[in-house]
């Protein structure tokens, strides 16, 4: 017999469950990572051949008993977070009719949200469940929370705020631009966390969000119609098929969007920001990419495979620079970018997300 779950208890029991699974993964990243690149380090100091490639690395540490237990939690404290008894999709699914009764966007302001129902997703996107989230970021009309609860643990970092990560992109852009952008187009904006930083940044600016999930432009907009923000946007759109109108964007942004791609469709997405671009204007896309060594490369490569996560490898792999030139943009930039304070310093030794900023400008 099953008995039914008291809704506070499994509330708290929840929260506990979440929190051990959060502990967990910074014992993974702040201790298990660095003890595994002493033993990589270790172990190449006594190779003839300095390894080179991520298959190098693979060849001198896939006997690792160390790296074995480091690659085990890494999938399998993923696949609690979303799908164990006490995991984001089961416990998000027990609220589900609360939840999507608020998304209603019978309430919402004019022209905040439009949906397409009739939108072809691409078969990369729903092949896979990305990041092991159960059905994907798209399927479930609850996807959206389910996303965005996830997302508060990705980059557990120490320390630090992780709204760090969106707000520090505004000032990057801000940095590399000569005037406030007037029009904002954030590619794959997912519930909006990298969109919120530019509306609000940019008050008289009309910001665009465009994703393919229903479920996340959903709480996107409920969340941009909560804090009352009038000059924002959202459309149910392909990133590399938008349909907006060319030249009419000062700014065009993504965050974690290319490495989700095909390398096809990296091109066409390029493609598209360089046609709703005005002259001159700025093409600024947060990413992992910064690869600089066989270590780096192994172990990204391996995180790729056990979050689900096919098109990791493909990106790093890819010549963006020589990509990007030979579609005409100019001042091309391709820079480690610190999601948080103190994260390139020599003391520095947890594992991170080889983010990256790549920036890019239209011809005028
Ligand atoms: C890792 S999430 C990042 C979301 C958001 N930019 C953020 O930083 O929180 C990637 C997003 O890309 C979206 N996506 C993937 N392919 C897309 C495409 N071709 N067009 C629009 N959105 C896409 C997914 O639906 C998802 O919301």
């Amino acid at each position: 017999m099953t008995a039914a779950r008291d809704p506070g208890l499994n509330g708290r029991a929840f929260t506990a469950a979440q929190s051990f699974l959060l502990g967990s993964k910074l014992y993974w990243t702040h201790s298990l990572y660095p003890s595994l690149r002493k033993q990589y380090e270790e172990r190449a100091a006594k190779t003839p051949d300095k390894p080179r490639t991520a298959g190098d690395a693979t060849a001198l540490m896939e006997n690792s008993a160390d790296y074995r237990l480091y690659a085990w939690l890494e999938r399998h404290l993923q696949r609690f977070k979303y799908s164990g008894r006490y995991g984001l999709q089961p416990y998000h699914a027990e609220q589900r009719v609360d939840l999507e009764r608020s998304l209603d966007p019978s309430g919402l302001p004019d022209g905040l949200l439009e949906l397409n129902p009739d939108l072809d997703l691409p078969s990369y996107y729903t092949a896979v469940d990305i990041h092991q989230h159960p059905g994907g970021v798209w399927s479930d009309p609850i996807a959206g929370f389910v996303y965005e609860r996830g997302a508060r643990s990705t980059t557990p970092t120490m320390g630090a705020r992780h709204a760090d990560l969106h707000d520090r992109l505004v000032d990057a852009v801000a940095d590399r631009m000569d005037r406030d952008p007037q029009s904002i187009l954030d590619m794959a904006c997912g519930f909006g966390k990298s969109t919120g930083p530019f509306y609000e940044r940019y008050r008289d600016a009309l910001v665009t969000g465009v994703d393919l999930s229903e479920p996340c432009l959903k709480l996107a907009a409920r969340t941009a119609a909560d804090r009352q923000a009038t000059n924002v946007r959202y459309l149910q759109r392909n990133a590399y098929e938008t349909g907006l109108e060319g030249e009419s964007f000062d700014l065009v942004t993504s965050t974690m969007l290319l490495h989700e791609m095909p390398p096809p469709k990296i091109g066409q997405t390029f493609d598209e920001a360089a046609r709703v671009l005005k002259p001159g204007g700025l093409m600024a896309h947060l990413d992992f990419y910064h690869l600089p060594d066989a270590f780096s490369r192994f172990i990204h490569y391996g995180h790729a495979r056990r979050n689900n996560e096919p098109f990791m490898e493909s990106l790093a792999e890819l010549d963006i620079t020589a990509l990007l030139e030979s579609k005409g943009f100019t001042n091309v930039k391709v820079e480690p970018y610190a999601e948080a304070d103190g994260v390139f310093d020599e003391a520095y030794t947890a594992w991170r997300f080889p983010w990256t900023l790549i920036t890019a400008e239209k011809a005028v």
